[in-house]
């Protein structure tokens, strides 16, 4: 439960609301991540608030965070050689390896594409034990378009298919427009042979789910990644809890077939 120290080494301005920190020990360094796990991020004086593991590279973990109130506020006005504290890894990972030898379909919508990172970076760097590989992104405008940089360079490989889309056009944008569930129907992806993963605002994620079921998948090979109010992130203070799961235990990341009763009674 006692956060260690973690240095800012790296700061990025992705977005006029979002920053990018890669933290690096000051000390003894927390256990290595799975992609789609989580950590808690202190901010000293402030608080404490759960931030997805965006990436991992010797040592160093990324971590991007939305401005939302105090704690993310304080978390993104860090500067390089600032100290945070950190304690985690946390919840259960995408486990990519489900998804050896088939079609991957990784749809992610807005901060969603944070969470999602790791499976394309691991993907890229064990290409070869998959099938065929593809990222729909949704945006509400482009300037809310997270990793510009980094899409553009995975849009260029050959071995990855990369769309992206934004709710709303700015006269420079030559893109689609359109939700990221219209990109699904056209992936080109074997249904049968796919697993998705998807991350995103609950809304979208219930769509996406829905309009992947449609094209074929089955249901269970279909993984998101939920979110839900955090305190001590071990399954001790019942504040992240749905039905019958703690999120931060029993997820993040959840199979479709565990909560779609549960998401469908929230939307009544
Ligand atoms: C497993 C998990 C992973 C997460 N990963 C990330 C991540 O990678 N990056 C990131 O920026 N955030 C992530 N979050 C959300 C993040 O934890 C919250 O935004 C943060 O706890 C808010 O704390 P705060 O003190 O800044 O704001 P608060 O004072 O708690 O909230 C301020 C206002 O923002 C609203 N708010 C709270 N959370 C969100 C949210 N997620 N989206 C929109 N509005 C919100 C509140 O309702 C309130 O109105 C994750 C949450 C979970 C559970
Ligand atoms: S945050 Fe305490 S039980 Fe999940």
């Amino acid at each position: 439960m006692t956060p260690r120290p973690y240095r800012v080494v790296s700061r990025r301005d992705d977005l006029i609301d979002t920053v990018t920190l890669e933290l690096a020990p000051v000390g003894d360094a927390c256990p290595a991540p799975m992609a789609g796990q989580f950590n808690m991020l202190w901010a000293f004086g402030v608080g404490e608030a759960p931030i997805s593991v965006a990436g991992f590279d010797d040592g160093v973990l990324i971590h991007t965070i939305r401005r939302v109130g105090a704690v993310t506020a304080a978390l993104c006005a860090s500067v390089d050689g600032d100290q945070i504290g950190l304690r985690g890894p946390f919840g259960t990972g995408w486990d990519l390896p489900r998804a050896t030898g088939g079609d991957v379909l990784v749809v992610a919508g807005g901060l969603g594409l944070a969470p999602v990172r790791p499976i394309i970076t691991d993907l890229l760097a064990n290409r070869a034990d998959f099938g065929r590989a593809v990222l729909l992104v949704g945006a509400r405008t482009p300037d809310a378009l997270l990793y510009r940089d980094e899409l553009e360079g995975w849009r260029g490989r050959l071995d990855l298919d990369v769309e992206v889309t934004v709710d709303a056009a700015s006269p420079a944008w030559r893109g689609d427009v359109g939700v990221v569930t219209r990109l699904i129907e056209r992936a080109p992806v074997d249904p049968a042979n796919t697993t998705a993963f998807v991350c995103g605002p609950e809304v979208m994620m219930r769509f996406a789910a829905q309009a992947v079921l449609d094209r074929g998948v089955p249901a269970t090979h279909v993984v998101l990644s939920l979110e839900r109010n955090m305190h001590c992130a071990i399954g001790h203070c019942g504040h992240c809890q749905l039905g019958p799961m703690f999120v931060c235990k029993d997820g993040p990341v959840v199979g479709w077939t565990d909560v779609e009763a549960l998401l469908r009674i929230r939307e009544r």
